[in-house]
């Protein structure tokens, strides 16, 4: 019941992510080690079925937001079902996706139809040139066609995520915050993040102070901090004047970890219950050796009263044992 979703900090956790899989049609740098990842063998992975069972049990104990992840979601063929089956869910507010935008245009009316409500789109550059050495794949065009379509459909606002690289689109953060000027596009700057096999280095990281300064001094004046709605990672910021918004996700330099609201399931039915560090537990085994709703609520609380309070901090996380990014999903 209630307690299933608090953990020993009194944190409830209400905003459960569900990664779909391990693939990708993109291979970005920052997410996706250079030699690939070994992928969980197809049975392993959770069923349309499965994913709907816990999905339902975390939605009975008080999640009311998921956000489908990846790898890529969209090259998941029963995505439109998943989306279905989870926006059916009574009690559930929010049903999101994170996508890259490769495949997105085509399946966007079909997943809005599916009861798909909040949208977030990866573009780390405006430039087509750029896009192909980060993603080491093409498409940039495709992703700006996404973004279109998803206005188009009245996603509002349409978020987009931005990994800020030193040396690489972080003379671009300028070019972004134009987006904001007459779309309701919410452009969000991320710190980047390490991972295992995304050659993460502390100094390609550009902390949400310096972009800051950078985007202030652009538009002297102009920058008004907005509320931050409880439970979103973001700092948010609007241009005076602009119709779309501008954030900031600092992970590595303000962690928000104290009021951390968030469950990650994975695409093999590992329940992780931080995006950083190594502390699992499978509910897919468990389901798979018939477990009881029951049975599973306890696995899933024993897992959260281990949650700790927070990350092990912007150095100690390169050093921290994790998986890597394109199995997590964010
Ligand atoms: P909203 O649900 O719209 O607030 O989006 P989101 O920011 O939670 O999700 P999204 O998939 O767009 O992720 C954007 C960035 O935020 C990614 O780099 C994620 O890794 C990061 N992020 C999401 N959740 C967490 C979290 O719990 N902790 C940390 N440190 N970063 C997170
Ligand atoms: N650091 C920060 N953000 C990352 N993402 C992927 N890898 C990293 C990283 N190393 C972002 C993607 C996507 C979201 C789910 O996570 O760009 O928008
Ligand atoms: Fe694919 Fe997203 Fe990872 Fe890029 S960040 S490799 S688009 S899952």
């Amino acid at each position: 019941g209630a307690q299933m979703l608090t953990d020993t900090f009194s944190r409830k956790h209400t905003y459960l992510r569900i990664s779909l899989t391990e693939r990708c049609n993109l291979r970005c740098t920052y997410c996706m080690p250079a030699d690939g990842v070994q992928l969980t063998a197809g049975e392993r992975l959770l069923t349309a079925g499965e994913v709907q069972r816990l999905a339902s049990l975390f939605v009975s104990a008080g999640v009311d937001k998921i956000r489908l992840t990846g790898g890529e979601p969209t090259v998941r063929p029963d995505l439109a079902d998943i989306c279905s089956r989870l926006s059916a869910l009574p009690g559930l507010r929010t049903l999101a996706l994170t996508s890259n935008g490769i495949a997105l245009k085509r399946q966007l009316p079909q997943l809005k139809a599916a009861g798909l409500s909040a949208l977030n789109i990866s573009l780390d550059t405006l430039r087509p040139d750029r896009f192909e050495a980060l993603t080491r794949r093409g498409g940039h065009a495709r992703v700006l066609a996404a973004v279109e379509e998803a206005l188009r459909l009245g996603y509002d606002p349409v978020k987009v995520n931005v990994v800020v690289m030193r040396g690489v689109n972080d003379d671009e953060v300028n070019d972004f915050v134009e987006l904001t000027r007459d779309a309701p596009i919410n452009v969000r700057f991320i710190e980047y993040m390490p991972f295992d096999g995304n050659v993460w280095s502390d100094s390609k990281m550009v902390p949400y102070r310096e972009l800051l300064a950078s985007i202030g001094a652009a538009h002297p004046g102009a920058l008004a901090r907005e509320d931050d709605p409880a439970g979103e990672v973001a700092k948010n910021f609007r241009l005076r004047g602009h119709r779309g918004t501008v954030s900031f996700v600092t992970s590595m330099t303000h962690a928000f970890c104290g009021d951390c609201n968030r469950l990650r399931l994975l695409a093999d039915g590992s329940l992780k219950v931080c995006l950083f560090g190594a502390n699992e537990v499978s509910l897919r085994d468990a389901m798979r050796a018939g477990a009881s709703d029951e049975e599973l609520a306890l696995v899933i609380s024993a897992a959260v009263d281990r949650k700790r309070a927070a990350h092990a901090g912007m150095f100690e996380l390169a050093a921290t044992a994790n998986r890597p990014m394109i199995t997590i999903g964010g």
